[in-house]
């Protein structure tokens, strides 16, 4: 395999861009991610494409889904520039699912399972190294340096009610994608709930297998 080409699944708080992170570095790969693309632009004005809401950051900070158009043109332009990638967070819907066939070949689908209620703790215990992007948890990874401790922040959608809200749009719009790639035989299953290292040995042998 040249550079593989990586689909990363899984509830909100799975580990998607933990993992991420990893695989990148491990094989050389771009990092696709569609949460932090609409973060960096949180504020766009997309009034013009008919929208409910008028920027990004309103859906998301409600837990909702951003609408498809916004968001295929992110993956479409994304996937046009890189080799090989682990795409995160797209796609979120059959709709997404569908136009993603469209764009590109995929080489791996991995899907992190993780059960309810980890999940909440997870994403209400993250924290955010906003000058590295480091990704921590106050309890299962926090940071050794107490300057980094002292500049962490929480993610706006990373409330209790707002994870709920997300993880109950993951249950009605992204787990039937689980389905789609799952009757496909495409889908390599995950036990995300191990820790983080053997989490990755996993992720590494299931990439390495498929080349
Ligand atoms: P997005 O940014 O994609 O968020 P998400 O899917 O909700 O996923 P997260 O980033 O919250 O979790 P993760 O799986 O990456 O977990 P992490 O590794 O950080 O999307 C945000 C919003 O953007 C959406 O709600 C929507 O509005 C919009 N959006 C994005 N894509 C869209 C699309 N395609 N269509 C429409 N709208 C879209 O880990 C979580 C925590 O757990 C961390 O603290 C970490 O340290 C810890 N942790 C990780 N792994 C382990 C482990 N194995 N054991 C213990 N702790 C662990």
């Amino acid at each position: 395999m040249a550079q593989p080409r990586i689909l990363i699944l899984g509830a909100p708080g799975a580990g998607k861009g933990t993992q991420s992170a990893k695989i990148t570095e491990e094989f050389g790969v771009d990092h696709i991610t569609t949460g932090d693309a609409l973060r960096s632009n949180k504020e766009m004005d997309i009034s013009d494409m008919d929208t409910e809401y008028d920027t990004p950051g309103e859906y998301m900070d409600q837990g909702e889904l951003v609408p498809d158009d916004v968001v295929n043109a992110i993956v479409d332009e994304a996937l046009s520039q890189a080799d090989g990638f682990v795409l995160d967070g797209y796609p979120r819907n059959i709709e997404q699912a569908e136009e993603l066939e469209d764009m590109t070949d995929l080489d791996v689908v991995l899907y992190l399972e993780v059960g309810e209620e980890e999940l909440v703790h997870r994403l209400t215990g993250r924290r955010l190294d906003p000058e590295t992007g480091d990704i921590y948890h106050v309890e299962y990874n926090p940071p050794e340096d107490p300057e980094v401790e002292a500049r962490l922040e929480q993610r706006d959608d990373d409330t209790e009610e707002t994870v709920r809200e997300r993880l109950s749009v993951f249950h009605e719009n992204t787990e039937p994608v689980i389905e789609y790639y799952d009757e496909q035989g495409d889908l390599e299953r995950i036990d995300g709930e191990q820790a983080p290292d053997a989490v990755w040995d996993e992720v590494k042998a299931t990439i390495e297998d498929a080349a």
